[in-house]
């Protein structure tokens, strides 16, 4: 069963200091929200957690193994994927061969032809198989997402990072993520979402992780997670009864 450890983690940029001593464990398929307003340390985490950058100190684990000072492929290999906030495909290849490219990377067994259907099945997914032979600078950004959705799922994954995959996306193609996230959590993957829209977070997950300066200060059901003091003053700047964090609306007075 995946097993993600993360342990006193901390990270400076300079004087800056990033994450604080963050802790946390995620135990099975969980489906887990990653929140806090901008810049608390979100897509730093997802940074460290996958290998692009090392913490000042700290350790991650995953499956037992220490996975803090490897790189990104071979954190890929250990099991843990990510999106990137913005999207990171290989522009002057095709939708296609975007997503052979990882499987082909990681080496996981399968042949040529068993990388390939799983491609079109994946493309079939996430209603890009029209689209296979087009290069992939050539897609708008909500369908760039679903390539990145589409390589992640090549990649078979213990645990896979999404960062704001609904950012910019064009309701119609919101469904196809939220279906995606459905279908991958049911096979067995965890996943940590880091989203700015509280409904799809309230919607999907069981348990939020709640980021601040670099703090981790709420880690817990949504429901605890949304009245709790210190994540509403946090998002709003006021410790308040009247204000419901869900919505970011306050009560009329
Ligand atoms: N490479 C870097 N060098 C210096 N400072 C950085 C670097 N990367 C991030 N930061 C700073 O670290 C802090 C955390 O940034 P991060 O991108 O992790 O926040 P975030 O929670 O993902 O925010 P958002 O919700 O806006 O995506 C910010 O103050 C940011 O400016
Ligand atoms: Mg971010």
């Amino acid at each position: 069963m995946t097993k993600l450890v993360v342990h006193n983690l901390n990270k400076r940029f300079g004087g800056l200091h990033v994450l604080k001593d963050v802790n946390f464990e995620i135990e099975g398929p969980e489906l887990i929200g990653l929140i806090g307003p901008n810049g608390a340390g979100k897509t730093t985490l997802t940074n460290i957690l996958d290998g692009a950058i090392k913490p000042n100190s700290g350790t991650v684990y995953l499956n037992d193994r220490r996975i803090d000072q490897l790189e990104p492929y071979e954190v890929a290999r250990a099991g843990l994927g990510r999106t990137f906030q913005v999207t990171r495909s290989f522009r002057r290849m095709t939708v296609h061969e975007n997503l052979l490219v990882p499987a082909l990377a990681l080496d996981h067994g399968l042949d040529r032809t068993e990388i390939n259907d799983k491609a079109m099945e994946v493309l079939e997914f996430l209603t890009l198989d029209h689209l296979r032979n087009e290069y992939a600078q050539s897609l708008s950004g909500g369908q760039q997402k679903l390539l990145e959705l589409g390589r992640l799922l090549m990649l078979d994954a213990d645990i896979i990072i999404l960062d704001e995959p609904f950012a910019g996306v064009h309701p119609t193609l919101m469904k196809i993520i939220y279906d995606y996230i459905g279908r991958v959590n049911d096979a067995g993957t965890a996943i940590i979402l880091i989203s700015h829209q509280m409904d799809s977070i309230f919607s999907l997950c069981k348990r939020l992780l709640v980021l601040d300066y670099g703090n981790l200060i709420a880690d817990g059901t949504p429901d605890t997670v949304k009245n709790d003091p210190a994540v509403i003053e946090a998002y709003l700047g006021v410790d308040d009864d009247e204000t419901d964090v869900t919505t970011g609306d306050q009560a009329a007075p």
